[in-house]
C-alpha cells in the first residue's frame, strides 16, 4: 500500500488548496511564478469544483483542469486531486431533493453553501461515484498526480427519511432482533419499546430528553455512513491508480467521525488545523491535534490545511503576528508532519471566505503574509532531507475513544460543564507543559510501548478495554485515570457500583457513593492543591498505598486521589499547575524524562529522528540549554551548550 512517502519523495510537501476556477487564466501564470518563488511543491485542486466539472447533469468540462494539471506538472508542482463531492452542484439538489440532508428538527439543508448532501441518498452516491469515476479515469495516470483527496471534511449528519431507512438497516445488521435492540437501548424506560423496525427513527427533536442508546447508535451510524461514502470513492480512484495514495482531511478533535476507525481506511492521514492566534494555549491545541494525527497515522502525516493569517469563522478573527505562521508550521513538522499545507493558496475576492487569509493575501506579493510564506518554503527545503519519514518517539500515551465521548456527551448528565474535549485537552496540556512527548492511543490498542498511560476520561469502556488496562498495569505499566472513567459499558449501561468493579479494585475503591460536580468558578480543596469541575464521594477498600484527601467541605478526609501500586485515580481535575506537577512526577517515577530539562515556560522541545526541535512560543527572546554541540539546520551554524531564540524563534538541531 502506498503511503505519504510516495507523495513526498524525500521532500516536505508545501502548498495549499488551489482554486484557480475563481480566477482568470492570466492569474494562473502569475500563481505559478509566485509558487516557484515560495518553493511551493504541492497544490490541492478540485475540492469544490463539481459544478465546474459537471455544469449540467452528465456534462463533463475537463479542459480547464487538463490545462492546470499540465501547467503544474510543467513546473514540477505535484497535485493533490480532490473528488469534488462535498459541494454538489445546485442542479443536483434542484432535480433530486432526496440528496439534501435534514436536520434533527426537520429543516432541509439547501444548496447555496456547501456540504449539502445526504450520506444515505442513493442518488447522491450515484452522482458522486460517476464524477469520481470520470475524474479518476482522466487523471489517474497524470504525472502531476501525487495524492487523492476524497471529499472534504466529512461532517454532515442526516435525520431525514432516507437516513431513517438506512439507520434501520444498520441497526438490523448490528442487533439482528428487535428484542436485542430494545434491551440495549433500555426502551423499558419511559415506555419506548419498539414493536416494529419501521417505528425506529433517527433521533429527531423530542419533547424532552433523548434516548441515550438511540443517540449513541446514531452517532456510530453517521460515522459509518460517511465512511461508506468515502471508501466508495476511494475504491474508484484506487482502481484507476493503485499506486497513488489516498486521504481525506479530518477536522481536529471533531466529534462527528471515529477517526481511529477511518484512519485504517486511508493511506495517508491528514488534518486541518486552525488554532486561534490570540489563544495563549493555541500552541498546545496544535500539539494535541498533531499528536493525535500522528498516532492515527502511526507515522508521518499531512497538515492539509492551516491558515497563513486570519480565518473568518470565529466571532473575531485575528491575523498571525509576524513569525507565528513559521513557528506553528515547524511545530507540525517536529510532531511528525511531512506536509505543511494551507487553505488556501490565493485569498478569494468573492464568496463566503473572501476575508479568510490565503498564502497570497489581498496585499499580494508585497504583503507580509506572502513574504513569510516564502521564508518558510526555504526553511522547509533546508530541513526536509533530515526530517521526512522520521519517527517521533513517545513513551507516554493519552487514551482517547470516540465511542466513549459519544456515550458520555448526552442529555441528562450530571454536569453540562464537563466537556470531553476540554478534559482531554487539560490532561494533554499538563503533559505538554511538562515537556513530555505524548502519543494518543485507543483503549484497546497495544499499550506495551508506553511507560505511562493516562486516561483523562473514558466514560464508557468495553470489557476488552478494561482487560487491556488491567493487563497493562500487571505488566508493569503506570496508569493514571481521571474521573468519569469506566462508568458505563459500550452500550451506555451503567456498570454496577457506578464504576467498573475491576477498575475500583485496581485503584483500591470500595464504594463510589456520590458524584459531586462543581459549579463554574467553584473549586474543592484537596491536600496540596485545588480540584475543579468535579469531585467524588469515595470510600477506599484499605488497599490503596497512597491517598490524597479532600480537605474541608462535604468530602473532608475522603480520598481525592488514590494510588495502588502503579495505578492512580484522580476523582477531581486538579488545577493546571498541580496536574502538570503530578503527571511530571509520576512520569519521572515511571522512568520517562522530559525532552529537555530546565526548559523555560513557553519553550517547546520535540525530538524527531535524530533532530531536536526547540520552539519559542513567546514574544521575548530566550536562551535554552542544549547540552553538547549541534548544527542548526535553519541557520546553518553550530551551537554549543545553549541556543538563543528570538520572538517566535525556532532551532532545528542535529547532533
Ligand atoms: C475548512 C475547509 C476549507 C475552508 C477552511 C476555512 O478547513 O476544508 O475549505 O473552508 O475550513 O478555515
Amino acid at each position: 500500500m502506498p503511503g505519504l512517502g510516495d507523495a513526498t519523495r524525500g521532500r516536505l510537501l508545501f502548498g495549499g488548496d488551489y482554486n484557480p476556477e475563481q480566477w482568470p487564466e492570466e492569474t494562473w501564470h502569475e500563481d505559478v511564478r509566485l509558487m516557484k518563488a515560495a518553493r511551493v511543491n504541492s497544490v490541492t485542486l478540485g475540492v469544490f469544483s463539481w459544478s465546474k466539472l459537471e455544469p449540467e447533469p452528465g456534462a463533463r468540462e475537463f479542459g480547464w483542469l487538463d490545462t492546470l494539471m499540465d501547467l503544474m506538472h510543467e513546473h514540477g508542482i505535484g497535485v493533490v486531486l480532490a473528488t469534488p463531492t462535498s459541494s454538489p452542484p445546485p442542479w443536483l439538489g434542484r432535480l433530486h431533493p432526496d440528496t439534501l440532508p435534514v436536520t434533527e428538527d426537520g429543516r432541509t439543508e439547501w444548496w447555496g453553501g456547501r456540504q449539502h448532501f445526504s450520506h444515505s441518498s442513493a442518488t447522491y452516491r450515484h452522482h458522486a461515484a460517476a464524477i469520481t469515476e470520470d475524474l479518476a479515469a482522466r487523471y489517474g495516470g497524470h504525472p502531476a498526480l501525487t495524492l487523492w483527496h476524497i471529499n472534504n471534511e466529512y461532517c454532515t449528519a442526516d435525520h431525514g427519511d432516507q437516513a431513517a431507512a438506512a439507520f434501520r438497516r444498520w441497526l438490523r445488521a448490528r442487533y439482528g432482533t428487535l428484542d436485542a435492540l430494545n434491551e440495549t437501548w433500555g426502551t423499558a424506560f419511559w415506555g419506548q419499546h419498539y414493536d416494529t423496525w419501521d417505528g425506529i427513527l433517527p433521533p429527531r427533536l423530542p419533547h424532552y430528553l433523548r434516548n441515550p442508546g438511540q443517540v449513541l447508535d446514531f452517532r456510530r451510524f453517521t460515522s459509518d455512513m460517511l465512511l461508506e461514502c468515502c471508501t466508495a470513492e476511494r475504491d474508484i480512484v484506487r482502481r484507476h491508480s493503485p499506486h497513488v495514495p489516498v486521504t481525506t482531511n479530518f477536522m481536529p478533535l471533531w466529534s462527528g467521525v471515529d477517526a481511529w476507525r477511518w484512519a485504517r481506511e486511508e493511506d495517508v492521514v491528514s488534518v486541518d488545523l486552525y488554532p486561534d492566534p490570540r489563544d495563549p494555549l493555541g500552541a498546545q491545541h496544535g500539539a494535541l491535534v498533531q499528536d493525535m494525527t500522528r498516532s492515527q497515522a502511526r507515522g508521518p502525516w499531512m497538515l492539509m490545511e492551516q491558515a497563513a493569517g486570519p480565518v473568518n469563522w470565529r466571532g473575531v478573527n485575528h491575523p498571525k503576528p509576524r513569525g507565528l505562521n513559521r513557528l506553528w508550521s515547524l511545530q507540525a513538522v517536529a510532531r511528525g508532519a511531512d506536509a505543511v499545507c494551507y487553505f488556501q493558496w490565493r485569498q478569494s475576492r468573492q464568496g463566503a471566505e473572501k476575508f479568510h487569509s490565503g498564502m497570497v493575501g489581498h496585499a499580494g506579493e508585497e504583503g507580509r503574509t506572502f513574504q513569510e510564506i516564502t521564508r518558510l518554503g526555504a526553511d522547509l527545503e533546508r530541513i526536509a532531507p533530515a526530517v521526512t519519514g522520521r519517527p517521533v518517539p513517545a513513551r507516554v500515551a493519552v487514551l482517547h475513544d470516540w465511542h466513549a465521548w459519544w456515550a458520555g456527551d448526552q442529555d441528562g448528565r450530571l454536569s453540562g460543564r464537563v466537556e470531553y474535549p476540554d478534559v482531554l485537552s487539560a490532561w494533554h496540556r499538563a503533559l505538554w507543559q511538562a515537556h513530555l512527548t505524548t502519543d494518543f492511543a485507543h483503549p484497546e490498542h497495544d499499550l506495551a510501548p508506553y511507560a505511562l498511560v493516562v486516561v483523562p476520561q473514558l466514560y464508557a469502556l468495553t470489557d476488552a478495554a478494561v482487560g487491556n488496562l488491567l493487563a497493562y498495569t500487571r505488566q508493569g505499566g503506570t496508569l493514571v485515570c481521571g474521573f468519569l472513567t469506566g462508568v458505563a459499558d459500550q452500550d451506555d449501561r451503567v456498570r454496577p457500583g457506578g464504576m467498573d468493579a475491576r477498575l475500583r479494585q485496581l485503584f483500591g475503591i470500595r464504594t463510589l457513593h456520590e458524584w459531586w460536580p462543581l459549579e463554574a468558578g467553584e473549586t474543592v480543596a484537596c491536600e496540596g492543591f485545588r480540584g475543579t469541575l468535579w469531585s467524588e464521594e469515595l470510600e477506599g477498600d484499605g488497599t490503596a498505598e497512597e491517598i490524597v484527601p479532600y480537605r474541608g467541605g462535604e468530602l473532608d478526609g475522603l480520598p481525592a486521589v488514590l494510588r495502588k501500586g502503579r495505578a492512580w485515580y484522580l476523582s477531581t481535575l486538579p488545577e493546571p499547575g498541580p496536574l502538570r506537577d503530578l503527571l511530571a512526577s509520576v512520569a519521572r517515577d515511571a522512568g520517562v524524562r522530559p525532552v529537555l530539562d530546565g526548559l523555560p515556560d513557553r519553550v517547546e522541545a520535540v525530538r524527531r529522528g535524530e533532530l531536536l526541535f526547540v520552539l519559542n512560543h513567546g514574544r521575548e527572546p530566550v536562551t535554552v540549554e542544549v547540552p553538547g554541540t549541534h548544527h542548526d539546520l535553519l541557520t546553518g551554524t553550530d551551537v554549543t551548550g545553549r541556543v538563543t531564540l528570538g520572538r517566535y524563534g525556532a532551532a532545528v538541531l542535529r547532533p
